[in-house]
């Protein structure tokens, strides 16, 4: 059962049909606004689409934070085997307070690719979790994309990189473009040029095996065109601006995540 079927919850049903990980009868998405339900209902044709939660072997619980509480407050004690949250900065004490005793509890990190089936998570487990338990989530978030197990002292960490990286991407992106513009493309060009350069730069790295170094490199002849640009990015700063980027991302996390 997944609940919540706004962006996240509705990405990872899908991502399970797709993959074939679940079949549409085994599965239901539990939301409670009647408008959105409809349009689940239409995306998920063959999948119940309720506004209650009902019994299953186990939930994704994928409601905003602020609504976590209420949620895991209104399933029944103990019926069911599994529950897996992907609420950012809900700790799995939180969850296992909220829950019942000795309640199955692992929490994840997704991140906004999990949109296109491209999803970078983590996942940690909470006291009760046996090794079965973290398999099976981590078959449920392997339907969106890649998953790592981390301890979860980590996850502010993942949330600094993963978490708000592909805002960083996107922000890569925006300077690209007006970069290419200033240089007299045409804005579209200029789009075209720039996604498909970060697709793929994204593709040799996953799919070579090289380090980004080794990579970076490779295209970087001495006294050429990229070394000049390179040099320009480092005495910038670029680098060190991503380090404290990720440190200021994963800091916010760890405040939101300490109930005051
Ligand atoms: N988007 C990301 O990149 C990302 C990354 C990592 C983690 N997450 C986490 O994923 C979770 C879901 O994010 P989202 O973007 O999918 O949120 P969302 O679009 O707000 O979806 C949550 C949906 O669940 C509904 N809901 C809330 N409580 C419910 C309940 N008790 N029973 C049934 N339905 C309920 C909400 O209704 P209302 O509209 O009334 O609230 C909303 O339609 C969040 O906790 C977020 O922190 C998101």
């Amino acid at each position: 059962m997944v609940l919540g079927g706004g962006r996240m919850g509705s990405a990872l049903l899908g991502g399970l049909l797709r993959g074939g990980w679940a079949v549409p009868d085994e599965c239901v998405i539990v939301e409670r606004h009647a408008d959105a339900r409809e349009r689940l209902q239409e995306r998920f044709p063959n999948v119940p689409v309720l506004g209650e939660p009902v019994a299953a072997d186990a939930v994704v619980l994928a409601v905003k934070p602020g609504d976590a509480e209420a949620a895991c407050r209104a399933l029944p004690e103990g019926g069911y085997e599994r529950v897996l949250s992907i609420a950012a900065g809900i700790t799995l004490a939180r969850l296992e307070q909220w829950l019942w005793p000795g309640a199955v509890v692992m929490r994840a990190m997704p991140n906004t690719p999990a949109l296109v089936g491209a999803s970078a998570s983590a996942v940690c487990a909470g006291a009760s979790v046996a090794e079965a338990d973290l398999e099976w989530a981590e078959a449920v978030l392997s339907s969106i994309g890649v998953v790592v197990r981390l301890p979860e002292r980590l996850l502010d960490a993942v949330t600094g990189l993963s978490g708000s990286g592909p805002a960083y991407v996107f922000l890569v992106a925006e300077a690209l473009v007006e970069a290419g513009v200033l240089e007299g493309l045409d804005r579209e060009v200029s789009r075209v040029l720039a996604v498909q350069t970060l697709l793929g730069a994204a593709r040799m790295l996953a799919e070579t095996g090289e380090s980004a170094e080794t990579l970076r490199a490779a295209v970087t002849s001495p006294g050429g065109t990229t070394a000049a640009a390179i040099r320009v990015l480092e005495s910038r700063g670029v680098r060190a601006a991503f380090h404290d980027a990720v440190s200021a991302s994963a800091d916010r996390s760890r405040s939101i995540g300490t109930p005051s």
